[in-house]
């Protein structure tokens, strides 16, 4: 085991032997370390305005991601080199490009928002050249102003390379020596702290996790902590012990085994976005739409399946897509035992998972679409980037050589207190050609599956409507082939600008 905590902010190598588990990157940083250049809006991730960026090495390689410094745990920070507004200028004393072309596109007011801003866009800087209106949008959609309005910090966006090119900037040309220094901070132990009474681990293995879990069944499983982050941050929970999963490579691997396609519990949204695009243009759409990109690059897909939340965006589609859930424990005498099960049958009932007692997420499989399948999957929310789904729905469908529909899966988010199959609508189709008809036929069949909620995000007649338009949707796209042209165009202009 080792006791203390070891990360480098910006150039400076920190080591911390005694941290509350909890304590938030931007507590960190502003209360103890008096470094205010990142603001606390919301605290809770939606704002963007205490965005910070964190270097890591991937596979030996030195990647840069910005993320919510106020849903991060610093002892998370492990390992990794943490950069802040105040890592932006120069020796001199002058502004980064990046602060350069917002002076210059005026791109700030009353400047609140701005530091979250230019961190945004040196991550984005920092891993893209000459990104599209579209990438800028993407990377900025977690960023709220109130008040001086996107325009200008989207032409932000595209000066700051035209002012210093991506490969000049101080960051990319120090990055073999951060990425030496990085890897002089890895090791295979587990990193065991304490800090007000309260204990954190972050085993670097698979089974030092497992053993751990084993050991502490009741501790708190924490992936990226876009969820856990707010049970501390608006929630007050005090939590004891903490495990985190970020240290473990294993659980961060995703491969292409033929028939599908395996996803650690720990890949990150954007590396599932990635990895899935090529399934479907409708998967890739949902994965951008997926809260900001600081959600994106934190959050990962077995924390967004093992929260049990009905909505959830990844279990309806991947429930759709007949993926398997990989759990693993430990067991007396040390060995990590395996048990897979289909992942519509994990959800039992509201936050009631089918979970035992020291067992963890350890993978998802996700089968490729067979020859001829139909998929589709659509979010209905509020507001268009980074909001939570009031109802998401997804499909899979294949049809015979006369037309019928011979296998049906549909499923559903923000219908039910978990994400769930709408069997009776399934059975309206099969046998039936795929038209109009079955799709009445099904959507009157709705309401035997469902009988979703009334809350905030829509009234449980809003759903009911929209659980059947986002059917009649699929039908539409499916059947009508220049709608699918058409739809297909929107999306690929709407990712990439
Ligand atoms: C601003 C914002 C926007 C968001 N937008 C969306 C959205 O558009 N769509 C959406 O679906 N969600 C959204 N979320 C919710 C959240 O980002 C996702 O649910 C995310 O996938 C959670 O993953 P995580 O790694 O951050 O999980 P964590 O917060 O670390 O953990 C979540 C839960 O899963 C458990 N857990 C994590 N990993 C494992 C494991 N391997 N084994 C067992 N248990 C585990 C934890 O103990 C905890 O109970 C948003 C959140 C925020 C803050
Ligand atoms: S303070 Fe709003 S996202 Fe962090
Ligand atoms: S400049 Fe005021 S909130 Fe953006």
């Amino acid at each position: 085991m080792r006791k203390t905590l070891r990360f480098l902010l910006g150039d400076e190598p920190v080591e911390i032997d005694a941290c509350n588990p909890t304590l938030t990157v931007l507590d960190w940083l502003r209360l103890e370390r008096r470094m205010t250049g990142s603001k606390e809006g919301c605290a809770e991730g939606d704002c963007g305005a205490c965005t910070v960026v964190v270097g890591h090495l991937d596979r030996g390689l030195l990647r840069y991601e910005a993320i919510n410094a106020c849903i991060r745990f610093l002892p998370t920070l492990d390992g990794c080199q943490l950069l802040t507004v105040e890592h932006l200028k120069a020796e001199d004393g002058g502004l980064h490009p990046v602060q350069q072309a917002m002076v210059e596109c005026h791109g700030s007011q009353c400047g609140f928002c701005t530091p979250g801003f230019v961190m945004s866009l040196l991550a984005l800087r920092l891993n893209e050249t000459e990104p599209s209106i579209g990438r800028i949008e993407d990377a900025l959609a977690g960023n709220l102003c109130r008040c001086t309005g996107y325009e200008p910090i989207i032409a932000a966006g595209r000066r700051m390379d035209e002012i210093a090119p991506p490969e000049t900037d101080p960051f990319l040309k120090q990055r073999v020596a951060t990425a030496a220094k990085l890897s002089a901070l890895q090791d295979s132990k587990t990193l065991a702290l304490e800090g007000q009474g309260r204990r954190f681990y972050a085993p670097a293995t698979l089974s030092a996790l497992a053993e751990l879990v084993a050991a502490h069944p009741q501790a708190t499983l924490v992936a990226g902590a876009t969820d856990v982050g707010l049970w501390v941050t608006k929630g007050m929970k005090r939590l004891d012990p903490v495990i985190y999963l970020g240290r473990v490579e294993e659980l961060r691997a995703i491969s292409d085994e033929g028939e599908h396609l395996r996803f650690g519990a720990m890949a990150t949204h954007v590396d599932v976005r990635e990895a899935a695009a090529g399934l479907s243009p409708q998967l890739d759409e949902l994965m951008r739409r997926f809260g900001g990109e600081q959600v994106r690059n934190a959050g990962t897909i077995g924390g967004n399946i093992a929260n049990g939340s009905p909505i959830g965006d990844l279990p309806p589609a991947l429930i759709a897509l007949d993926a398997t859930l990989l759990l693993a424990r430990r067991v007396d005498g040390g060995e990590i035992e395996r048990r897979a099960l289909p992942l519509e049958s994990f959800f039992l009932d509201y936050r009631k998972q089918d979970r035992r007692p020291g067992e963890f997420v350890e993978a998802v499989l996700v089968p490729k679409l067979p020859d001829g399948a139909l998929f589709h999957v659509s979010k209905v929310s509020k507001r268009f980037d980074e909001d939570i789904s009031a109802v998401c729905g997804a499909f899979r469908l294949r049809l015979g050589p006369d037309g019928r529909v011979s296998e049906a899966r549909l499923a559903y988010g923000g219908m039910a207190g978990i994400p769930k199959r709408a069997k009776a609508a399934e059975a309206a189709l099969i046998s039936q050609p795929w038209g109009e008809e079955a799709v009445a036929a099904a959507i009157s069949a709705l309401p035997r599956d469902f009988t979703p909620l009334d809350d905030m995000r829509a009234s449980a007649q809003y759903r009911l409507r929209i659980a059947g338009n986002l059917l009649r949707r699929f039908l539409i796209e499916t059947t009508q082939a220049d709608t699918q042209t058409r739809v297909a165009g929107l999306l690929a202009e709407a990712a990439h600008g």
